[in-house]
């Protein structure tokens, strides 16, 4: 097979209150508005070599509208999109505007929307913006910390391994590891990449009827001093750091997650291993061994199971007074147990 995906380059969200979760990622994570067109608004970070990387569009509920892929070349669109049809998924071509070509744009078996293409404007900065660094699409951010670029979307689905071999299978991503709990043979996790690093597209365990949902998606600093940094921006602003920082085993990556406005999670993230192995055999974790937090001296926050949109059997975190992150969410797992 050829090479077919190059890297994740977008994101479409949908947020009920659009201009506060605007604001949120202006003010606390260091985006900056790129645009505007047809009530959505177009945010970017200061190292994405295209126009924008994270799309916020109104919406009932925080949800993933669409997750982009660029392709490696215009052949490996258009095998990419036969191959998805082989599959049996239909697909649809269209001409998506606002600085993207032609793309084919699918509903994967569990119900998450993948747009992918190959023609993208660069991204050319505004004088005020300019670097004096050749490769830089525009200067680092003024703001304390701000992300380099986006790194990673983490989706839920019902059959961790079913969903994993799919995307290896008809687009060619690579399986990194598993997931799979101390004490049932269930596989709660697993990655899979384009790319060196351990996942561009992560899979949690879903166990609501609910397709197409999305558990948190993650932007790239350059260090976990910056990372750490951003812990304090958030923390002096108000925001509840529901997890982390610390280091998972899967991956090795620095982490650390809090919540937008409209509840969506959202993950800081940078280091880890570069793997270039091309017949990898996926690394099998357990939570004993480290897979979310290698130090192994914390649990994970039951509320960081709760993805999104919400499971409408169960009530959020939020809804039951309980704030993610907070010391009483930590404390009492149990009010907030058993989402999504
Ligand atoms: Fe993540």
């Amino acid at each position: 097979m050829i090479k077919l995906l190059s890297h994740l380059s977008y994101l479409e969200i949908a947020a009920p209150d659009v201009e506060a979760s605007v604001r949120f990622y202006e003010e606390q994570v260091g985006l900056r508005v790129q645009s505007r067109a047809n009530g959505k608004v177009y945010l970017r970070s200061w190292g994405d070599y295209y126009n924008y990387s994270l799309v916020i569009a109104q919406g009932p509920e925080p949800a993933l509208n669409v997750m982009a892929w660029r392709t490696s070349s215009p052949e490996a669109l258009d095998e990419a999109a036969k191959r998805v049809e082989d599959a049996g998924v239909t697909g649809e071509w269209i001409d998506a505007g606002h600085g993207h070509g032609r793309s084919y744009r699918f509903t994967g078996p569990w119900g998450h929307t993948m747009e992918l293409f190959w023609e993208v404007e660069k991204y050319v900065a505004p004088e005020e913006f300019k670097s004096v660094f050749p490769d830089r699409p525009e200067k680092r951010t003024q703001h304390a910390v701000g992300p380099r670029q986006l790194d990673h979307v983490t989706v839920a689905a019902s059959d961790v391994r079913a969903f994993t071999q799919w995307y290896r299978d008809v687009l060619g991503f690579r399986i990194m590891a598993y997931t799979t709990l101390d004490d049932y043979p269930v596989t709660v996790f697993g990655v899979i990449t384009t790319n060196e690093k351990s996942h561009d597209l992560g899979v949690v365990l879903d166990s609501s009827d609910r397709p197409g949902r999305v558990n948190h998606f993650a932007f790239w600093v350059d260090s976990r001093e910056e990372l750490l940094q951003a812990a304090d921006v958030l923390m002096e602003r108000g925001t509840h750091i529901e997890y982390g920082p610390s280091i998972h085993g899967v991956g090795e990556q620095s982490f650390l997650y809090f919540r937008d406005p409209s509840g969506m999670r959202i993950e800081w993230n940078t280091g880890g291993y570069r793997n270039y192995v091309p017949d990898w055999e996926p690394g099998e974790w357990k939570p004993s061994t480290g897979s979310n937090n290698l130090y192994r001296n914390g649990a994970m926050p039951m509320s960081m199971t709760e993805s999104f949109p919400p499971d409408p059997g169960k009530p959020t975190a939020t809804e039951e007074g309980i704030v993610p992150g907070t010391e009483e969410a930590i404390l009492n797992p149990y009010a907030v147990q058993g989402r999504g």
